[in-house]
């Protein structure tokens, strides 16, 4: 019972509802490649939260390309993963994380409707581990989750490895956790590549790995 509870203060903090609940009305979602066999998914759910959310500036802003390997840190039940998914598709892979196994049962459910099984992998991850493999990702996406975490600059830490060489990290939250957001970036050594300011209260700052600590920057034109 207290799980059921615990799960939907989630749902109701990250503004989605049971994506399997929609799916029994039989409203139905376009997107990734086609499926004949799939549930439907909760369309509804979806236009409510794209329209609150508009996730197209966000894409817009991220400039993600097909082949793309994402990790979507605390990405709940998956309502802007599947915008990821498409961005990625084809060639592309996203890593679905979130501290909450049960979120990520909906997500995977959200992501078969769509067509986007095989594109995201659902990962439970500790809260103080961001659980991403090294040096792997072209993009580690926190939106909205970073003000969970206890501590931001040992997370980020943490996660920072994780980035290729040339990966970005993108924060998207609202506008009263931007302060404390950019603060514990700039204190791991991230850099600000660009900021985007024109979300309905959001904001989203795009990051480059600085030097590795202890490594000195090597000037131009040295071998
Ligand atoms: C407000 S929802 C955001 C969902 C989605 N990213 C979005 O932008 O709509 C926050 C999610 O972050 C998850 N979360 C909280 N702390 C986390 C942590 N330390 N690591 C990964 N996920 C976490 C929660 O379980 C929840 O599903």
């Amino acid at each position: 019972m207290l799980r059921v509870v615990a799960l939907a203060l989630v749902l109701v903090a990250c503004g989605k509802s049971d994506p399997r609940a929609a799916a029994a009305s039989g409203s139905g979602e376009a997107g990734g490649p086609a499926r004949a066999d799939g549930p439907e998914v909760a369309a509804d759910d979806q236009s409510r939260f794209d329209q609150e959310r508009q996730p197209e500036l966000l894409m817009r802003a991220l400039g993600l390309k097909p082949g793309m390997t994402v990790a979507d840190v605390g990405a709940g039940t998956g309502l802007l993963t599947v915008h990821i998914a498409r961005a990625v598709f084809p060639g592309g892979h996203v890593v679905a994380t979130d501290i909450n196994p049960s979120v990520l049962e909906y997500l995977h459910a959200r992501m078969e409707a769509a067509g986007f099984d095989t594109v995201v992998e659902p990962r439970v991850v500790q809260p103080a581990e961001p659980g991403l493999e090294a040096d792997h990702y072209d993009l580690i996406l926190l939106s909205q989750v970073d003000h969970y975490f206890d501590d931001r600059v040992a997370w980020l830490t943490k996660a920072a490895p994780a980035l290729k060489a040339t990966g970005r990290l993108a924060i998207n939250n609202r506008m009263q956790h931007r302060a404390a957001a950019m603060a514990a970036a700039g204190s791991v050594g991230f850099q600000l590549v660009t900021e985007v300011n024109d979300l309905p209260g959001q904001f989203v700052a795009i990051f480059q790995r600085g030097p590795a600590p202890g490594r000195a920057p090597t000037p131009k034109g040295t071998p």
